[in-house]
């Protein structure tokens, strides 16, 4: 258990209308963290929520924040390809070649850490995982911060990933120094996360840089089972985030693998109170129950998919259809959210016997 609480904070929100050239909020921003404070920050992909990754005390702090499990390490982001030297080692070549193709980005890469990452900051293990935030708003705040910025996605743990500053308010208002309000993020999925520590690059966690861009790099990469499925007892998590209930909204989810005439039909049929359709824009006309749609393609998906959750709580959703995600290019992301959201509950109508 958990003894250590956290103070209740005077939190600020620092307002970015131009992240290029509102330099005073971010300045300030990065001056909290470089004293051991914790900023809610935008990135591309989600807000995260930052503090000096170098300070075992401020790193505590981002757990007692989100409540989340100690064990469950952060992603360090820095300014440039060229720091990682500064806290990982036996950095492979392709590392760089990964990162002149897709950094600054939503690109987390795994590798062996150096003594420098406290085990507070690695959950324990002998890793470090290195982002380069493309996000004009998070790159000014690590460079006036002036030190690695561990952060986690800014959400209460179990919650969805915060993609604007209002989730962010929602979920820690009070908990943290300041919140830098920088308007949505555009990506809306975390960052893909792959492993280069192990004896074959692994993927762990997809996102908006897919399978297909990164094999261009890492022929050889594989897909961890665990981005599709549930991970069975007695599999490791390479990803100790891998093994925690995630992305959990109070409604029941379940996925139907259906075309939009079939996603239509099943859900009219079953209507009842509290139940809600989280649809594609293309079923919204046939619909006689309330919805929630994500929009028309993957990457309508990907940016709208936590929102969508958040919002089914607000309007008291209990039961949810969710149509199922196309596996393709981003898709496979917002497929691996939606699956943790539903608790893997997913069928196919079509085989269901009346
Ligand atoms: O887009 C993102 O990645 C956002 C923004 C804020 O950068 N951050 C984010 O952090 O999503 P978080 O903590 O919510 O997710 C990081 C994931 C977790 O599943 C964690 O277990 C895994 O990465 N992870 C971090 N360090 C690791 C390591 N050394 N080995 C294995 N998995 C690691
Ligand atoms: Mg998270």
């Amino acid at each position: 258990m958990e003894s250590e609480t956290l103070k209740k904070k005077e939190t600020r929100l620092l307002t970015v209308s131009d992240a290029e050239k509102d330099s005073d909020a971010l300045r300030t921003a990065g001056q909290i963290i470089r004293q051991g404070g914790l900023v809610a920050l935008p990135t591309e992909t989600v807000y995260g929520l930052g503090a000096n990754a170098l300070n075992p005390q401020a790193v505590k702090n981002i757990f007692l924040a989100k409540g989340r499990p100690q064990d469950n390490p952060l992603i360090i982001h820095l300014e440039d390809a060229s720091q990682a030297q500064l806290y990982a080692k036996n950095i492979p070549p392709v590392y760089y070649e990964l990162c002149r193709r897709f950094s600054p980005g939503p690109l987390t890469v795994i590798l062996p850490k150096k003594d420098v990452i406290p085990p507070e900051t690695s959950g324990g293990l002998d890793t470090v995982a290195i982002r380069i935030p493309a996000h004009p708003a998070a790159r000014a705040i690590i460079h006036w911060a002036r030190v690695p910025v561990a952060a986690p996605s800014a959400n209460l743990s179990g919650s969805p990933s915060p993609t604007t500053a209002q989730h962010c308010i929602h979920d820690l208002w009070g908990k943290v120094d300041a919140i830098v309000d920088a308007g949505e993020c555009s990506v809306g999925l975390e960052s893909t996360v792959i492993s280069l520590a192990g004896e074959k690059p692994i993927l762990l966690r997809p996102g908006a840089i897919t399978p297909q861009m990164l094999r261009e790099v890492l022929p050889e990469l594989v897909i961890h089972e665990a981005v599709t499925q549930k991970l069975a007892n007695g599999i490791r998590a390479d990803s100790p985030g891998m093994k925690y209930k995630h992305y959990a909204p109070k409604a029941q989810i379940t996925i139907l693998d259906a075309d939009s005439e079939e996603f239509v039909e099943y859900v009219n049929s079953h209507a009842k109170e509290g139940l809600f359709a989280l649809c594609f824009a293309e079923d919204i006309d046939g619909l006689k129950v309330p919805y929630v749609s994500l929009g028309k393609d993957e990457a309508d998906q990907a940016k709208k998919l936590f929102a969508a959750l958040r919002e089914l709580d607000e309007r008291g959703a209990k039961q949810v259809y969710a149509r199922c995600p196309s596996k393709e290019g981003v898709g496979l992301a917002v497929y691996n959210r939606l699956i943790r959201a539903a608790a893997y509950h997913e069928f196919a109508p079509q085989d269901e016997e009346e």
